[in-house]
């Protein structure tokens, strides 16, 4: 056997010692040492090969050195221990955990959805058409003629291909009259386009949701109970309304349906002009040249027709004053819904 150097395992252990930085290094400097074929454990072992006086004082200074290894591999392994304990304090496990936002419908495909299961309900079809329209969908088979200055109500972007963007859903009337048979009723509800300056009421984007009911003997009357009946499972409770006499090309007689403000409770705020009064809709008994157009004859049906401006209605309903905001991607808007 080599010569037994002590002191300078001793000093080796000293040293391995102040480095353990954790348990497992811990562990490792116990084995090392102090395990079964560790050095002291070997030397220990070793002993009884040597003289009586030199057995005596390596024998003493081994057994030193291992009680004192012990003592502070137990003092470090405490010492780790309560670092611990701190940690787990300050990890509250019990603590709730972090949301994660996940996504969710936009406001206005909210009102879309119970729009549809409302009208559904009461028997209506949902219908839909393009975006991209032409002049005769758009305006002539409306009744709209090509000089006719109500082609001023509706401010058009033309594409350079001839071809327009809809200023209003009233096209898919057609579209959904000359392949269908009456009696029907539909709603449709679409994206329109206007070539307007924007402010809190007005977008150049937006959304409507265009009526139709076509039968034997529908009249102003059955518009009105249905609009009512609408409004009420939209809203929850009864809406005031107000039907005022207007023009449209394409309805005869013609009206604007107004409801009770429900930004202000009809007490008069920017939202409604300081009236109390928010306009809805346009409506009316849909126009003989209309049916005609759509190849019905209008001598044996008759009907009506209504466009819901739906960003009004989403606006009277989360009480929004501002109708660039369900544009905005602003996501502190958005996440409220
Ligand atoms: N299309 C009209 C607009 O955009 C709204 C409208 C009015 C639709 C009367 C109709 C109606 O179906 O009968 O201003």
């Amino acid at each position: 056997m080599d010569k037994i150097d002590v002191k300078s395992l001793r000093n080796r252990a000293e040293k391995d010692l102040k480095k353990a930085g954790n348990l497992k290094e811990l562990d490792l400097i116990f084995k090392n040492y102090l395990g079964k074929k560790g050095e002291i454990t070997s030397i220990l072992r070793s002993l009884k090969k040597l003289s009586e006086n030199k057995r005596k004082k390596t024998g003493k200074q081994t057994n030193e050195l291992k009680s004192y290894l012990e003592e502070e591999i137990n003092k470090k392994k405490l010492l780790f221990a309560k670092d611990i304990e701190k940690r787990e304090e300050w990890l509250d496990i019990t603590a709730p955990g972090e949301k994660h936002y996940i996504g969710h419908l936009h406001p206005l495909t909210l009102v879309r959805r119970k729009i549809e299961e409302i009208f559904q309900a009461m028997g209506f079809s949902v219908v839909t058409g393009p975006e991209i329209e032409n002049e005769w969908y758009n305006f002539d088979a409306l009744n709209i003629p090509k000089d006719h200055p109500a082609r001023d109500m509706w401010d058009t972007f033309y594409l350079k291909n001839g071809k327009l963007l809809r200023t209003h859903t009233s096209p898919v009337q057609i579209r959904y009259m000359e392949k269908n048979k009456p009696p029907f009723r539909i709603i449709v509800p679409g994206r329109i386009f206007r070539h307007e300056a924007t402010d809190a009421s007005h977008e150049t984007n937006f959304y409507q949701v265009e009526g139709l009911m076509v039968g034997k003997d529908i009249s102003a009357a059955n518009f009105k109970a249905v609009i009512q009946e609408f409004l009420s499972r939209f809203f929850n409770k009864k809406i005031k309304t107000r039907l005022r006499p207007s023009f449209f090309p394409f309805t005869e007689p013609s009206f604007e349906v107004d409801m009770t403000c429900l930004v202000c409770d009809g007490k008069g705020c920017s939202t409604c002009s300081q009236t109390g009064w928010i306009e809805l809709m346009g409506a009316g008994m849909v126009h003989p040249n209309v049916l005609k157009a759509g190849g019905i004859d209008s001598k044996n049906w008759q009907g009506f027709a209504f466009g819901i401006g739906m960003d009004r209605l989403a606006m009277m309903k989360y009480k929004i004053n501002d109708i660039r905001l369900f544009y905005s991607g602003d996501l502190r808007f958005l996440r409220q819904f």
